[in-house]
């Protein structure tokens, strides 16, 4: 006979419902915010709290760079995956800590160079106006694409065409953006070239992306204004892996691992914990109040939980492993809740794997998580790594599991050993750009918390209440005895686009 047998089924996100409480007037979008702690904190440190409560999974088909500096950007976090060496990874986050928002370093051109040859580089790099430097990167001019005529000055030099330094206001060792928009301002110039005070070519400013890079008010960022990268880790080259992280300055590490209640993960945070004091460790995932507990006596200062649920998983169908995510944040929650009482810290729990539309991010933060890791949601976005492909006319981006066979070329995989896979590959709509979809998802995020009448995730946590629903129930929330004449809805699932 097993140990325990549960009778009762787990429950997923989709079979939950709010009921609306009453809303103040105070409580409108604009006033509610959706800050929630990304890792615990002793001394509760700003640059461990995030201002959405999203972050995109740790797969090779979501999270690179460009997330991780673009989601950072809007107030989340991008987990860099670790399906690739210790150093492209270490790579990647020293690329998110060194983004300088709005501070451009365009291919640079020598003075004796015919216009032919930087005409061709132009037309490869998409930029328009490059600045001119001598051997030694010390900025000698610029040359825009108004400096000449391709058909008349196709074999004239740099040098006789741009214009010299001297004609040009400079910024010297500005790092600020705000600093940088008012000297360009002063300038009356679309471009401001920023230089050492030795006369070295540091970085351009345009004015054409300064407004749009100075529209960031969620960004999360460190004390040095830098933006925060998390990156992840497995449990079989961690001790690489993290040194190579901590030497890129990575913030927060995230144990990639489907099943964290393991001696290995408990023995990986507590070395973690011992060699970069610094760096918080988010462990998991994990499924049960025993799996939670077993990570946070190990030292892990957030938990991920959820398995079996991803839209790529097949691990439940493999392996028969896994749980229904509404009833993993039930279950998780209520053990996180009774460790606060009893030592006063504050565990920030993760729901991950199959939270796929903006209803149930809403719903796994009404249940008690603090954010919602993300793939499907985010690998549709123009800022995921992959390229956009027109499939039965429709653009789409390639998505795939860790465990699948596509991802399981890497030597140190997440899932089993290579005898049978844990996740498909395939494809989702392409969304467009990551801001404008986040702008609707938090939009109704917010407009369903006021309509439950709280002002934060906090008070979400503790106010929320929540209605199974059945079957028949989800079938009349969408649209029904209709038909719909929106090109949107035309073949497909109601829900489907998001
Ligand atoms: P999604 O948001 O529903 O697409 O689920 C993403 C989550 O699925 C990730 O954050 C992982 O926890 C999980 N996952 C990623 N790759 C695999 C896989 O190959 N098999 C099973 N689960 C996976």
């Amino acid at each position: 006979m097993a140990k325990k047998i549960i009778t009762e089924s787990s429950r997923t996100l989709m079979e939950y419902r709010l009921l609306p409480g009453y809303t103040p007037t105070v409580c409108n979008p604009s006033n509610i915010s959706l800050r929630t702690p990304l890792v615990y904190s002793k001394n509760n440190e700003k640059k461990y709290y995030l201002n959405i409560p999203l972050v995109s999974a740790a797969m090779q088909s979501v999270s690179g760079d460009q997330m991780g500096i673009e989601l950072a950007k809007l107030g989340g976090a991008a987990i860099i995956f670790c399906s690739q060496s210790p150093d492209s990874e270490a790579k990647m986050v020293r690329k998110i800590k060194n983004h300088k928002a709005g501070f451009v370093k365009p291919k640079k051109m020598k003075a004796d160079m015919n216009v032919k040859e930087m005409y061709e580089i132009r037309k490869d790099s998409g930029h328009s106006t490059f600045p001119v430097v001598d051997d030694n990167g010390n900025f000698l001019g610029l040359i825009s694409k108004w400096d000449y005529d391709i058909s008349l000055h196709a074999d004239s030099l740099i040098k006789d065409r741009m214009i010299k330094k001297e004609n040009i206001q400079v910024g010297t060792n500005i790092t600020d953006l705000k600093e940088a928009n008012r000297a360009l301002l002063e300038s009356h110039k679309s471009v401001l070239p920023i230089l050492d005070a030795a006369g070295k070519l540091l970085s351009m400013v345009f004015r054409k992306d300064i407004n749009d890079q100075l529209d960031f008010p969620l960004e999360i960022h460190d004390e040095n204004k830098r933006l925060i990268s998390v990156a992840s880790i497995n449990t079989h080259d961690y001790k690489e892996r993290v040194e190579a992280l901590a030497n890129a300055e990575v913030d927060v590490i995230v144990i990639d691992s489907s099943d964290g209640h393991t001696q290995y993960q408990a023995d990986v945070i507590k070395w973690i914990n011992k060699n970069y004091p610094t760096i918080p460790v988010i462990g998991g995932n994990v499924i049960t109040k025993g799996g939670f507990r077993f990570l946070v006596e190990a030292g892990a200062k957030a938990i991920k939980i959820g398995m079996g649920g991803g839209s790529i998983c097949i691990t439940q169908e493999q392996k028969g492993t896994g749980r229904g995510l509404a009833t993993t944040i039930i279950d998780v929650v209520e053990e996180r809740d009774k460790y606060f009482k009893e030592t006063g810290i504050y565990i920030p729990i993760v729901a991950d794997g199959g939270v796929t539309s903006t209803k149930d991010v809403t719903i796994a933060l009404a249940l008690g998580a603090d954010y919602v890791m993300m793939g499907r949601y985010f690998a549709r976005m123009e800022e995921s790594p992959t390229d956009k492909i027109v499939v039965n006319n429709r653009v789409m981006k390639p998505y795939w599991g860790e465990g699948s066979a596509r991802a399981q070329n890497w030597k140190e995989r997440r899932y089993n050993q290579g005898k049978f896979v844990e996740g498909v590959e395939g494809f989702v709509e392409y969304a467009g750009h990551l801001r404008d979809n986040l702008e609707e998802t938090l939009a109704k995020i917010k407009s369903s918390m006021g309509t439950c009448g709280v002002m934060n995730i906090s008070e979400f946590h503790q106010k929320a209440e929540l209605e199974v629903v059945s079957a028949l129930s989800i079938r009349e929330g969408k649209p029904h005895d209709i038909y719909i004449s929106t090109e949107k809805m035309d073949n497909q699932d109601y829900n489907s686009s998001e």
